[in-house]
């Protein structure tokens, strides 16, 4: 088995719009609620502003009904900044149950370091479930946790109070 990371491009949005789905499901959470267009939009891939960044792991044995590679694992993260500069929001991560415990999640989590370490980025953020069994694999990784840490409460702005709110 030969696994590669690389970035996805816009030709690769399909996968990562499935992936994506695949994720919340394995959550057990409701379906994404964006589009494909909208990740088409989102990704900068017109020169227009990018919200997110996302890598594939693909097995070279495991390949589409094309016969071309298919993603096997997928990160999804955003670019972000906070008060230590260059931040990396990881928002997504999952490798399919056919590769789990073989080290892929952690080339994945590895690939986005390294592009934080190339790029001049200070820090990495996440959340995840309480309940979600991933807490053990991202302390491996070497990630904090930063609301017990630093007493944080993690707050959102949801679409309803967004579209209530007059200027
Ligand atoms: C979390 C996830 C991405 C880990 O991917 P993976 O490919 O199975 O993990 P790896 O094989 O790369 O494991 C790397 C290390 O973490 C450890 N690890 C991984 N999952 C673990 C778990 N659930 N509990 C304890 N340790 C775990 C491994 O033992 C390994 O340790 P080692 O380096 O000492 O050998 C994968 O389990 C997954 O897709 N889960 C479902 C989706 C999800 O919950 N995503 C995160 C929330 S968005």
């Amino acid at each position: 088995m030969t696994i590669t990371i690389r970035r996805a491009t816009k030709n690769d949005m399909p996968i990562v719009f499935k992936m994506m789905n695949d994720l919340a499901a394995t959550l057990k959470q409701n379906a994404p609620s964006i589009t494909l267009e909208d990740l088409y939009r989102d990704g900068g891939f017109d020169g227009d502003l990018s919200y997110f960044f996302a890598l594939l792991a693909e097995d070279s044995k495991v390949k589409d009904s094309k016969g071309l590679p298919t993603a096997i694992g997928f990160t999804l993260c955003s670019h972000s900044y906070c008060w230590d500069g260059r931040a990396i929001y990881m928002r997504n991560l999952l490798v399919n149950d056919s590769h789990r415990a073989t080290g892929v999640g952690k080339m994945l989590f590895n690939a986005v370091l390294r592009y934080a370490k190339q790029t001049g980025v200070n820090r990495i953020e996440l959340h995840v479930c309480k309940t979600n069994p991933a807490q053990k694999f991202y302390e491996k990784m070497g990630a904090i946790n930063a609301a017990e840490k630093e007493g944080h409460v993690y707050y959102r702005l949801y679409k309803d109070v967004i579209n209530k709110f007059h200027a």
